[in-house]
């Protein structure tokens, strides 16, 4: 029992994580386009929202590894399991994917939501992966101890660049409401949504979900020279 416990923990974890993960590095990419569109000569930026977006890759691949090394694949979770998700949803009333990003980089009322959006989910990152540092499951794991330490030492990074814009531009910095949003749906994936996935048989991915984007972007090229 405590084995299967503790196997389906870090199943679960990972295969939350390797979602987040994926979900980031391709959002920063649309969001990364319409910055370079908006601001082409600010170099800083572009250089500092480019390594966010290949941190957030080398975290997905880091999971991959632990998985191809248990040679399993992670388990299917959808975006309800999305921080980042969940929180675009409530202050944007939109899903990521149906976000215009050059809309949003486009207005400053809109970017400047974003940055603090962003910066919140990365916070709350870096607060969630000190607590699984100390978590007694996951410390007897070596692979998952050394890839919570890198993104431990790689988050501050990653919200940086969103304050700096804030305070550049004198915009506010996240309110009590937005810190209170934050929290609620960071408790709700926690007390809620974890319990149930934990005791609920869940399939497994078929294909790695960068096999996914390799063929969006091989369809959409090939609709590009049809068109
Ligand atoms: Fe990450
Ligand atoms: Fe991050």
């Amino acid at each position: 029992m405590r084995r299967w416990y503790r196997q389906r923990y870090l199943d679960l974890l990972a295969s939350i994580y390797i979602y987040n993960e994926h979900r980031g590095y391709t959002a920063i990419d649309r969001v990364l386009e319409a910055i370079s569109a908006r601001w082409p000569d600010d170099h800083a930026l572009i250089a500092k929202v480019d390594k966010h977006r290949a941190d957030e890759r080398k975290h997905y691949l880091m999971f991959r590894r632990w998985f191809e090394r248990h040679r399993s694949m992670p388990l299917r979770v959808d975006r309800t399991c999305g921080h980042i998700d969940r929180f675009v949803a409530v202050m944007f009333r939109s899903t990521i994917d149906d976000l215009d990003p050059l809309e949003v980089v486009g207005r400053d009322d809109l970017f400047e939501r974003m940055c603090r959006v962003i910066s919140l989910t990365e916070q709350r990152g870096h607060r969630q992966v000190e607590i699984l540092l100390r978590h007694p499951i996951v410390r007897s794991d070596a692979q998952l101890m050394k890839i919570f330490r890198i993104i431990e030492q790689d988050e501050p990074s990653h919200w940086a660049p969103y304050d700096e814009w804030l305070r550049v531009h004198g915009r506010r910095e996240p309110s009590w409401w937005e810190r209170a949003i934050d929290q609620a749906i960071h408790s709700e994936l926690l007390f809620v949504k974890l319990p149930v996935l934990f005791l609920t048989p869940r399939k497994r991915l078929s294909r790695w979900p960068d096999e996914e984007d390799a063929a969006a972007v091989a369809t959409s090229n090939v609709e590009a020279l049809a068109a």
